[in-house]
């Protein structure tokens, strides 16, 4: 059983109103999914933990315990995806990718601009998210599809770029023209935190390794 005294997520506000691109008002709209998300991750832990549901009647074809512990998954998705969405937003103007990480992209792609290619084709046929992620088991990097917050994605990888594409992301923008979001997009993001995070991944790949 969860424990009730778990501490609360709260949404962590936006450092910024708008990018170059991506308007206040699509931001302040999309910030409050957000906040739905962490309010419903609270909601589930805490009605978990109040004993609503008899965890000897889980089951995989339907069970109150179960349908809280699905929905549970898709809400904490929701939450730690827009979170890391958000964050990569501030400062980005102007950056680039590390001497590190663009040996890694090169490596792994051929070039930056195979990459980019990938991943706006993974962005375009993503019902939910396109990720470039790092492989903790083999080192490497991967542009993935997700079609929800929880769901298309390999359970052992760390996500370096999360790109929202859910219609709610850019309509008020583009209308339902997603190639230019993706292009504001991209000029937009900081790859100085990008890079930090594939750092760190790759001292995690070394930790996994080992083990
Ligand atoms: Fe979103």
């Amino acid at each position: 059983m969860e424990n009730a005294s778990r501490p609360k997520y709260s949404a962590v506000p936006l450092k910024y109103k708008e990018v170059q691109g991506i308007s206040a008002k699509t931001f302040s709209e999309h910030f409050k999914l957000y906040e739905g998300y962490v309010n419903k991750t609270n909601e589930i832990y805490e009605k978990i933990a109040s004993g609503f549901a008899d965890p000897s009647k889980s089951a995989g074809t339907y069970s109150e315990y179960g349908e809280a512990k699905r929905q549970l998954s898709f809400n904490l998705g929701g939450m730690w995806n827009h979170k890391l969405y958000f964050h990569d937003f501030e400062n980005g103007a102007g950056t680039k990718p590390s001497e590190s990480l663009s040996r890694a992209i090169t490596n792994d792609f051929g070039s930056y601009e195979k990459w980019k290619e990938d991943f706006v084709a993974t962005g375009m046929a993503a019902r939910g998210w396109a990720m470039l992620c790092f492989g903790l088991d083999d080192g490497r990097l991967h542009n993935i599809v997700l079609d929800a917050q929880n769901a298309g994605f390999p359970a052992t990888v760390v996500p370096l770029i999360l790109m929202d594409v859910y219609e709610h992301a850019y309509v008020m923008d583009y209308g339902v023209a997603r190639k230019p979001y993706i292009d504001s997009f991209f000029n937009a993001i900081n790859w100085t935190y990008i890079s930090k995070r594939y750092d760190i991944s790759v001292e995690m790949h070394k930790l996994w390794s080992a083990q």
